[in-house]
């Protein structure tokens, strides 16, 4: 196999944010008041504060990421800065979401936007989440004020983010609220009835967009896990997999697109995941270093939503010394590109991050391809970013020989 890696015709390529991680100052959204709760778990020490105040600096980050060479841009617009109080939508900011997507367009940009990027408004939460009984025409409600930022120059959406963690995010919250650490090996179990909302809540905005705007490809990113079975544990694996991973998967069948994103691989014995083991070789984040997660989560979709067309819609690495972050994603590639060459309908890659940002809890964990100070903000690109981003103009990378696994 050649260590190139061509892009297909049309494949889009670019890198991902999400509002609450970059903008800063997100004050009335459901994370912010956790963050400032206090009773959240330990790991949960720094609040976002100004992020890396992406709210005012965007045309920045949009100038850096298409001068690299990028064609593709996802971000995702705030809930909570767009309804801050219930029915009471804010058209200065739509205004200014409307006004990144045309940024995005003038530089040469794709926008592809997620209307949902785990951060709700304060309100919504505080009357129940995702459980509360009208939280799906609540959501389609935002949808559809939202329109006016997407009906025009926006040929992706990504509804809902990873709503296999949000589900799972309820589950924890539940056993924090009942004096629990949050550690426990079912505290991340998604909750039942936040995943049926979140299905519902989905095909509500696929009907909103496709009905205001249906030249938009729409669909949803799942966080694609692949279970590794230890000592007996196939049951349990397959158990985990299908209420984590697959429900959520089905979901997307028969949408424009299902967004995969994947980091690492999961070990499972017969009382469930393991811990990752001592000798592994770990990342910022704590989890293994594993670039293959992206080449098995592609085929793992593919096996469970065949007829349906594949974007990576985030894969990268925590990590301090950026060789490591060329090696890891020259090694996701590559499992990218045999992927496609088995035949498999993969129509994009955007990495995570665009920028150095806060890992819900923290800023250590850096994912960025732009470094960002954190007093001034400036922005300094590493070389990974001009690496990554030029295969947007020239339309081929140069995958690391340490990826040839
Ligand atoms: C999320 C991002 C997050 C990243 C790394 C994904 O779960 O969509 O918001 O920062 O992974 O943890």
């Amino acid at each position: 196999m050649s260590p190139n890696f061509q892009l297909p015709e049309g494949f889009l390529w670019g890198a991902s944010t999400a509002a609450h991680q970059i903008e800063g100052m997100n004050v009335n959204s459901d994370f912010w008041a956790y963050e400032h709760s206090g009773m959240l778990p330990e790991r949960f020490m720094e609040t976002s504060g100004d992020a890396c105040d992406s709210y005012h600096r965007w045309p920045e980050d949009m100038d850096l990421l298409a001068g690299l060479g990028f064609t593709d841009y996802r971000f995702s617009i705030e809930w909570a800065r767009i309804e801050p109080v219930p029915g009471q939508f804010s058209n200065a900011e739509i205004a200014h979401y409307r006004r990144m997507v045309e940024g995005a367009v003038e530089r040469g940009l794709r926008p592809m936007l997620t209307l949902h990027h785990f951060t709700c408004p304060r309100w919504f939460d505080e009357q129940g989440g995702w459980e509360s009984d009208d939280a799906v025409e609540l959501f389609a409600r935002f949808v559809e004020a939202a329109a006016p930022i997407f009906e025009t120059n926006v040929d992706h959406i990504c509804t809902i983010n990873e709503p296999n963690m949000v589900a799972g995010f309820a589950t924890l919250r539940k056993a924090v609220l009942q004096g629990g650490d949050g550690s426990g090996m079912d505290d991340r179990r998604p909750d039942e009835a936040t995943t049926a909302s979140l299905i519902k809540a989905h095909q509500g905005a696929v009907d909103v967009i496709k009905r205001l705007a249906p030249q938009i490809q729409v669909g949803w990113s799942v966080a694609i896990a692949n279970y590794w079975v230890v000592d007996g544990g196939e049951q349990k694996a397959v158990d985990i997999a299908s209420r984590s991973r697959d429900v959520f998967v089905r979901a997307a069948e028969g949408n424009d697109w299902i967004g995969v994103q994947a980091y690492t691989r999961v070990f499972v014995g017969p009382d469930g995941p393991l811990p990752v083991p001592e000798n592994a070789r770990k990342t910022l984040t704590g989890w293994e270093y594993y670039p293959p997660a992206l080449g098995e989560s592609i085929r793992s979709v593919a096996h469970l939503v065949p007829e349906t067309p594949i974007i990576v819609t985030e894969n990268g690495i925590a990590e301090s010394d950026d060789a490591v972050r060329v090696a890891y994603t020259s090694g996701a590639l590559a499992g990218l590109r045999d992927a496609a060459a088995e035949g498999i309908d993969v129509r994009g890659y955007f990495h995570w991050s665009a920028l150095d940002n806060y890992e819900w809890g923290s800023y250590v964990p850096t994912f960025g391809l732009i470094a960002v100070d954190r007093k001034t903000f400036e922005r300094t690109p590493k070389p990974s970013a001009a690496w990554l981003g030029a295969a947007g103009r020239s339309r081929s990378i140069a995958l690391s020989a340490e990826s040839a696994n």
